[in-house]
C-alpha cells in the first residue's frame, strides 16, 4: 500500500513522535508497503506534485495526485534520511508559528490524499486531540486511529474521568482547578497531600508532579499552569502501575511499569533502561481480568476506536484506579503497546500490519 506515516507538529512530544514514525515507517517498508514518513507541521517542499499548483487549492487536485502516486511513494526510500529533513526543522518552529496560519505544511494534505492510509505517529495535543482527524474526516482521508470525538474527549482529562465515573470505570478522586480560579491550600481541598498535579490535556508526563507538601502543591500548580488553564488535582495513589492496550475493543496483556527511581516520569519514559516494564505483568488472573475490562470499559465510554491504551494505578489494598486513554501510544518497537502485542506473539511490523487494517475495517 501507498502509505503516509504522519509524525512530528508543534506538541511538547514531537521528538518522541519522530521516532515512533520513524519505526514505523521501516517496519512497513519491511512488511513490503510503500511508507513515506512525513511531518505534519513542516511538510516537505521539496517535493513537486504532478498538477498542483498553489492556485489549484487542495479539493482539486486529488485525480491527478492518486495516478501519479507511485511517483510519491517511491520502492527504494530512506527513512532514516527523512527524519533527519523532519529535525532540520527543530529550531524553526517558534518561528514559523509566527509567521504560519495554518497548521498543516507543504505537501502534507496531497500528500495524505495521495496514500491509501495515513499512519498516524502523532503524539500530543495536535495530532492526538481529535483536530487532525476532524480535517481528515471532511477531506476524506483514511487514517489510523480514533476518531475525532474520541480523541478529543480522551485528550481532556477532566472530561474523560466524568466519563469514566459515569461509566463505571474506577478513577482518583481528584477536581479541575483553572487558572484564574481561587485556590486552596491542599489540606482544604477535599483531597489532602500527597496528590498528583497535571495538566488538563498534557501527555507524556510533561508538567505532572507529585506533591507532598503546602510548598510542593503551590509550585506544583505553578508548573502545570505554566503550561496550560486548566490543571487536574488528583488523589496520589501510592501502589503499582499498569498500561493494558485494547485493539477493536478487546484487551491485550497487562504490562507493569516500575521505575526505578520516582514516578513515571518524562525521563523514565523515555530513558532506556530507568523503567522495569514486564509482559504480561505479574498479577492473579483475577486481577488481570478485571483491569482487561476496565481497559475494555474505558475504550467505550470514551467511544474510542481501533487502538488505545489505558494507563492503572493499582493500590496497596488492590483497588485499581483508571488514569488515562492514550489514543495514540508510542510505537517504538520498545514502546508498551508493542510489548504486549510481543506477549501475544506479535512482533512489531506484525502490529503496524494489524492498527492498519484494524483502522481501515473500521472506518
Ligand atoms: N493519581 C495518581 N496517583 C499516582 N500516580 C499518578 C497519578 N496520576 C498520574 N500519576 C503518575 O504520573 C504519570 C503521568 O500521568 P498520566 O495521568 O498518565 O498523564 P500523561 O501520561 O498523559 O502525562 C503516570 O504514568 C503515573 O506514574
Ligand atoms: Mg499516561
Amino acid at each position: 500500500m501507498n502509505i503516509v506515516v504522519l509524525a512530528g507538529g508543534i506538541s511538547t512530544e514531537r521528538e518522541i513522535s519522530i521516532v515512533s514514525g520513524t519505526m514505523v515507517c521501516k517496519a512497513l517498508r519491511e512488511g513490503g508497503h510503500r511508507a513515506i514518513l512525513v511531518d505534519v507541521y513542516c511538510g516537505d517542499s521539496r517535493i513537486t506534485l504532478p498538477g498542483f499548483s498553489e492556485a489549484s487549492g487542495c479539493g482539486s487536485l486529488d485525480s491527478q495526485i492518486r495516478e501519479s502516486a507511485d511517483a510519491l511513494f517511491p520502492d527504494t526510500y530512506d527513512v532514516d534520511a527523512a527524519a533527519s529533513y523532519m529535525r532540520s526543522f527543530d529550531g524553526q518552529i517558534a518561528e514559523m508559528k509566527q509567521t504560519r496560519r495554518e497548521f498543516f505544511g507543504p505537501n502534507v494534505l496531497a500528500l495524505c490524499e495521495a496514500a491509501e492510509v495515513v499512519f498516524m505517529a502523532l503524539h500530543g495535543e495536535d495530532g492526538e486531540g481529535g483536530k487532525v482527524q476532524a480535517a481528515f474526516d471532511l477531506l476524506g482521508i483514511c487514517y489510523t486511529g480514533s476518531g475525532a470525538l474520541g480523541s478529543a474527549v480522551a485528550m481532556d482529562k477532566e472530561l474523560s474521568r466524568k466519563l469514566f465515573a459515569a461509566d463505571g470505570v474506577p478513577t482518583a478522586k481528584g477536581f479541575t482547578l483553572r487558572r484564574n480560579e481561587e485556590r486552596r491550600p491542599a489540606g482544604e481541598n477535599g483531597i489532602g497531600l500527597p496528590c498528583v498535579v497535571k495538566p488538563c490535556c498534557g501527555g507524556s508526563s510533561v508538567g505532572v508532579e507529585i506533591a507532598r507538601t503546602e510548598e510542593e502543591y503551590e509550585r506544583a500548580l505553578e508548573t502545570a499552569f505554566s503550561y496550560e488553564p486548566e490543571v487536574i488535582v488528583e488523589q496520589y495513589i501510592e501502589g503499582r502501575e499498569f498500561s493494558v492496550g485494547v485493539v477493536e475493543g478487546e484487551a491485550y496483556p497487562v504490562i507493569e511499569i516500575a521505575p526505578l527511581v520516582g514516578f513515571y516520569d518524562y525521563k523514565n519514559k523515555y530513558q532506556a533502561g530507568s523503567t522495569i516494564e514486564t509482559c504480561p505483568a505479574q498479577l492473579d488472573a483475577e486481577k488481570t481480568a478485571e483491569m482487561q475490562r476496565y481497559a475494555e470499559l474505558a475504550y467505550r465510554a470514551l467511544k474510542l476506536e481501533c487502538y488505545a491504551r489505558m494507563d492503572f494505578m493499582m493500590a496497596k489494598d488492590g483497588s485499581l484506579y483508571c488514569l488515562e486513554a492514550n489514543t495514540l501510544p508510542g510505537m517504538t518497537p520498545t514502546s508498551l503497546l508493542p510489548q504486549e502485542a510481543a506477549a501475544l506473539g506479535m512482533d512489531f511490523p506484525a502490529l503496524c500490519e494489524q492498527l492498519i487494517e484494524v483502522s481501515l475495517r473500521g472506518k
